[in-house]
């Protein structure tokens, strides 16, 4: 499945038989190695297609992110997700998680397949995802150079993260699924008042994906109260929105608990086939 970032050869897997502290790595046919890290993932993101030193979204964000995900209160979303995954993929599909974070979307995936991917430019999100979730196969990699080869995947699934069309299109198999989470106007409307006098709602356009036809979209809304200050706590440090709630801020909301408006939109589109 893997390809090589540098000249976009197959990647294969050699097993070390010396036994050293790195026990396989992947290799191209012109040599270029790319080791397998002790938690399992592989780092297919060369230095030079890194913007920074770090990319990605940092280590406080994803803890906060893991523990907020596994406490349960997205589980509607991530079950919408699976039930409109499952009527359009075959048994042995092949599922790709862009922009995967720390992996706990990426995991309820392992309900429809066995053959799942998680890719994030965020090297900690990875490590984490790969060693608290095994059986997906993780890699280091930019969404904007998918290290994988032409028509590779049944789906992908990218939830809140940037991509690109083309390289979506191109390691779908023909007439592959892409499935989206993207928030819609409601989201967190409460939150965003406390900060900006003019609030201004997420669009509920629905986006165009290049080489995509759109075939559904379904809105997920539900209010949601935080059962204590550290659960909202965790909310506010894993949105972008984080850097704008001041200390301040934060105290009166913890009192307060609002009620808040969780409102998502879940877009299915599918890849048409490329003109030769
Ligand atoms: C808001 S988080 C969402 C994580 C996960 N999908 C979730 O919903 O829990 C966005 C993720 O996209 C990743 N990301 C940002 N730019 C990326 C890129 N160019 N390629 C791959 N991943 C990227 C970030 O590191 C981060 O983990
Ligand atoms: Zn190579």
């Amino acid at each position: 499945m893997y390809q090589c970032p540098l000249c976009h050869l197959p990647l294969t897997l050699q097993q070390n038989q010396a036994l050293t502290p790195q026990p396989k790595s992947y290799t191209c046919a012109n040599r270029h190695q790319f080791d397998c890290a002790k938690e399992g993932y592989v780092n297919l993101l060369p230095v030079q297609h890194k913007k920074s030193k770090d990319p990605g979204d940092n280590v406080e964000m994803m803890q906060a992110r893991r523990q907020f995900l596994e406490a349960g209160h997205y589980q509607q979303l991530a079950t919408a997700m699976l039930s409109k995954l499952a009527k359009q993929l075959p048994q042995s599909a092949t599922i790709l998680d862009i922009g995967c974070g720390e992996g706990w979307y990426t995991q309820q995936l392992t309900k429809l397949s066995s053959a799942v991917y998680g890719l994030d430019i965020s090297k900690a999100a990875i490590r984490y995802a790969a060693k608290k979730y095994p059986h997906v196969n993780c890699c280091v990699a930019s969404s904007y150079q998918l290290p994988f080869a032409d028509a590779s995947f049944d789906a992908i699934l990218r939830i809140y993260a940037p991509s690109s069309a083309a390289e979506m299109q191109r390691i779908l198999k023909p007439h592959g699924w892409l499935c989206t989470v993207t928030p819609a106007p409601q989201h967190l409307v409460e939150l965003k008042a406390k900060v900006y006098s003019d609030v201004r709602l997420h669009s509920d356009e629905i986006a165009a994906e290049q080489g995509f036809t759109h075939r559904e979209r379904q809105r997920l809304q539900w209010q949601w109260q935080a059962p204590d200050a550290a659960t909202l706590t965790l909310l506010m440090d894993m949105i972008p929105l984080s850097y704008r709630l001041t200390p301040a801020m934060r105290e009166i909301l913890c009192q307060e608990l609002p009620i808040l408006s969780l409102d998502f939109y879940l877009d299915l589109y599918q890849s048409e086939t490329p003109s030769a």
